[in-house]
């Protein structure tokens, strides 16, 4: 099956899976949004309360702070594949290991089938994920944010750049600005390598 295919029958599937409790609270399961050929694949957390009612990522009120984000880096959110770790609502937005454990492999199919090149988490539960994902240490935000690791496995090379979950920046102005600089910095470096024009 091609990728888009197979990412369109993913989305089915989400949409009536119970791998976890998650399923009892959800109005709408959320996938993801974006171009299957994108270059570079944004993972959050989980639905928020407005992304569970619209079905789409990042449309609340931390996904008006990422579009400034996006902005601010020089990027079109239109090229940007999106998606979370969890497809659905997290009522108290915390995630169990256990919830992870059984949506993430949603999460690596994607990233199978997208194969960006590079992966941009946000939060320490996506950044924790992917980095162990690809074999590397997991590290708190405040020493990893705004860096670029390399990450390989088998045939797969991708670069890691952990950002900081722009909900945190709601609930924290100071890192507000922390955020600005590291996207501004982030689109000089992706424009620098090529991989954004
Ligand atoms: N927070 C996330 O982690 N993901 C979303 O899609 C929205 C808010
Ligand atoms: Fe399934 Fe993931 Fe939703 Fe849990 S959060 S029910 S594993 S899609």
């Amino acid at each position: 099956m091609d990728p888009s295919s197979r990412l369109k029958a993913l989305r089915n599937e989400v949409k009536t899976c119970r791998k976890c409790s998650l399923w009892k609270t959800r109005k709408n399961a959320v996938f993801d949004e974006g171009p299957v050929d994108a270059r570079i694949m944004l993972v959050g957390l989980g639905p928020g309360k407005q992304e569970d009612l619209q079905g789409r990522p990042f449309v609340g009120a931390a996904g008006k702070l990422l579009d400034e984000l996006i902005k601010e880096a020089g990027l079109n959110r239109e090229r940007l594949y999106i998606t979370n770790v969890l497809k659905c609502f997290l009522p108290e937005n915390r995630a169990t290991e256990e919830q992870i454990k059984a949506c993430a492999p949603y999460l690596d199919e994607q990233i199978d089938l997208v194969s960006p090149e590079v992966l941009v988490p946000l939060g320490n539960v996506a950044a924790n994920y992917l980095l162990k994902k690809f074999g590397m240490e997991p590290a708190p935000m405040e020493e990893i944010h705004g860096k670029f690791f390399r990450a390989s496995m088998l045939t797969q090379s991708m670069l890691i750049v952990p950002m900081y979950h722009p909900a945190s920046a709601l609930r924290n102005p100071p890192l507000r600005n922390v955020l600005f600089e590291d996207w501004r910095e982030f689109g000089s470096r992706l424009r620098s390598l090529g991989i954004v024009p």
